[in-house]
C-alpha cells in the first residue's frame, strides 16, 4: 500500500499540463460531474482541475491529494469553487471516513495507483448503497495502439508521468469490484492517428448496488 506520493518533477509537469488542457478534455470533465448531488469524494485531485465544474447541488467535496505540491495548488483552486471543498493529504488507500459518500469521482487517477483493483474495491466500500462512481479514465487500446501502450508502460511513461500506466483495463476493474455500470462510452481526447498512449478515454457512471 502507498503511504505517500512525493514527485517534484511530476508535480511541476502536471501543474503546467493541467493549466493547458484541450477543450475536448474539459468538456468530458464537465460531463463527468454533471448532476452530482450531496457529499462527494474526489480521488487524487491533482491541481483541482475538476473543482470549477461541480454543480451547486453538491454539499461537500472531500478531495484526496497526497502530493503536497499539487495539494497546495488544489487548495487555491478550492477557494474559488462554487461548492465547499477540502483537500485531504492522504493517499486513497489510507483514506477513511465515518460517513459514506453519495458519489466518488475518479479522473485520470486509476492509471496512477499501484493496485487499481484494491483501490476500486475500497471506493466501493466508501460509497453508500445506490451511490455513484463517476469515472473519466484513459484506457487500454487494442492492436498497434495497445502494443505502443505496453511499451510505453514498460519504459518511460510511468517514470515521466507520476506512475501513470496507459494500458489498464479500468472498465473491467470497476465491474470486477461489484459496480453496475450505466451510460458508459469511450471517446478520443486526441485524434486517433496521434501516437499518444493516453488518448482514448472511458467515461461512465457506476452504481454501488443498493
Ligand atoms: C494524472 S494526475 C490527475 C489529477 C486529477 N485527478 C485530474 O483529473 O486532473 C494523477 C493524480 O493522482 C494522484 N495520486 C497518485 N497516487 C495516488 C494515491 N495512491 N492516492 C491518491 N492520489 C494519488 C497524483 O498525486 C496526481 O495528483
Amino acid at each position: 500500500m502507498s503511504d505517500t506520493v512525493d514527485n517534484p518533477f511530476f508535480a511541476r509537469l502536471w501543474t503546467a499540463m493541467s493549466s493547458r488542457e484541450p477543450e475536448s478534455l474539459r468538456r468530458l470533465r464537465r460531463e463527468n460531474l454533471a448532476g452530482l448531488t450531496g457529499r462527494v469524494l474526489e480521488v487524487g485531485a491533482g491541481t483541482g482541475t475538476n473543482f470549477e465544474f461541480y454543480p451547486t447541488a453538491v454539499t461537500e467535496v472531500v478531495a484526496v491529494e497526497p502530493e503536497h505540491r499539487l495539494a497546495t495548488v488544489a487548495r487555491r483552486a478550492a477557494e474559488t469553487a462554487r461548492v465547499h471543498i477540502t483537500v485531504d493529504p492522504d493517499t486513497v488507500e489510507k483514506f477513511a471516513d465515518t460517513a459514506q459518500f453519495d458519489a466518488v469521482v475518479c479522473s485520470l487517477v486509476l492509471c496512477s495507483v499501484d493496485d487499481p483493483e484494491q483501490v476500486v474495491r475500497h471506493l466501493f466500500s466508501l460509497l453508500r448503497p445506490g451511490g455513484q462512481l463517476r469515472y473519466l479514465e484513459h484506457v487500454a487500446g487494442i492492436g498497434a495502439r495497445g502494443g505502443l501502450q505496453k511499451v510505453a508502460d514498460a519504459t518511460i511513461w510511468p517514470r515521466l508521468l507520476g506512475n501513470c500506466h496507459s494500458h489498464r483495463h479500468t472498465e473491467q476493474t470497476i465491474v470486477g469490484a461489484g459496480f453496475h455500470v450505466t451510460g458508459a462510452r469511450r471517446e478520443w481526447v486526441f485524434p486517433p492517428w496521434l501516437p499518444v498512449p493516453a488518448s482514448e478515454f472511458a467515461i461512465g457512471v457506476a452504481v454501488r448496488p443498493g
